[in-house]
């Protein structure tokens, strides 16, 4: 079974986070065929708001985020016994160096971002549907998908379950700025869409053992299916 995570920035604030996260992905790489796609965390909204107070535009202020969503990129890998040595660039690099290595299986591709326009969740939902991945697994800083911000509205309420179609529908209302804190992106919400892949949102906050027992079935977040 493919499996392509997206790991929330907040992953990236200590070191002990990000170890145990590490230490949940080489497990899985035994039984899974896993990719992690890293984001950019607080550091790359703290360069985005430096760039953008010194005049830049969006798309630069996105490089500014895709730099530093590659360096959380070889923070994982620096923790991860079973990775490739360097973060994948492309979506087509991963595909080569997973068909081709016939020894080594089991290995973890680690990336970051790709291109400006949208986040690292849809970084990870293009790498799914290049890959024919089995399932998308985003975790992030909510419990899941809500009709409004949670952290700005108290009265939000939460989907335990979305059609892709009711994914775009919440998720193009939404503001597509360099840095904005979406749960998911629109252009992520429409590839969602596009390939069927079975996708789920889940609470980074907590455990990252909760990342196996998503992988198993078994979640309080969002699912996000046909
Ligand atoms: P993130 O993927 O970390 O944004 O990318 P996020 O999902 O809002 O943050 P977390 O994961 O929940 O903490 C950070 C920023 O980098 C740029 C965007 O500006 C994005 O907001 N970015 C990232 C791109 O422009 N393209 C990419 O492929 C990835």
């Amino acid at each position: 079974m493919k499996v392509v995570i997206s790991l929330g920035g907040i992953f990236f604030a200590d070191a002990e986070k990000l170890k145990n996260a590490a230490v949940v992905f080489d497990e899985l790489a035994h039984s899974y065929d896993l990719c992690v796609v890293t984001g950019g965390g607080v550091k790359a909204r703290e360069y985005i708001e430096l760039a953008r107070e010194l005049g830049a535009n969006e798309a630069l202020c996105d490089y500014m985020g895709i730099a530093l969503t590659r360096i959380n990129a070889k923070l994982l890998i620096a923790a991860l016994e079973r990775a490739y040595p360097e973060p994948f660039l492309d979506y087509k690099d991963v595909a080569v160096a997973k068909a081709s290595d016939r020894e080594g299986g089991g290995r973890i591709a680690v990336m970051g971002g790709v291109s400006p326009g949208y986040t690292t969740d849809a970084v990870a939902a293009i790498l799914a549907e290049y890959l024919n991945a089995d399932l998308i697994l985003i975790v992030t800083s909510v419990d899941g998908v809500y009709d409004a911000d949670p952290h700005k509205d108290a009265s939000a309420k939460k989907y335990n379950k979305l059609s892709p179609k009711e994914l775009v529908a919440v998720t193009m209302k939404e503001e597509l700025k360099a840095g904005s804190r979406i749960v998911i992106d629109p252009v992520a919400a429409k590839i969602i869409e596009r390939s069927g892949i079975k996708t789920i949102v889940i609470d980074g906050r907590s455990d990252p053992r909760a990342i196996i027992d998503a992988i198993h079935g078994t979640h309080h977040g969002t699912e996000i299916a046909k």
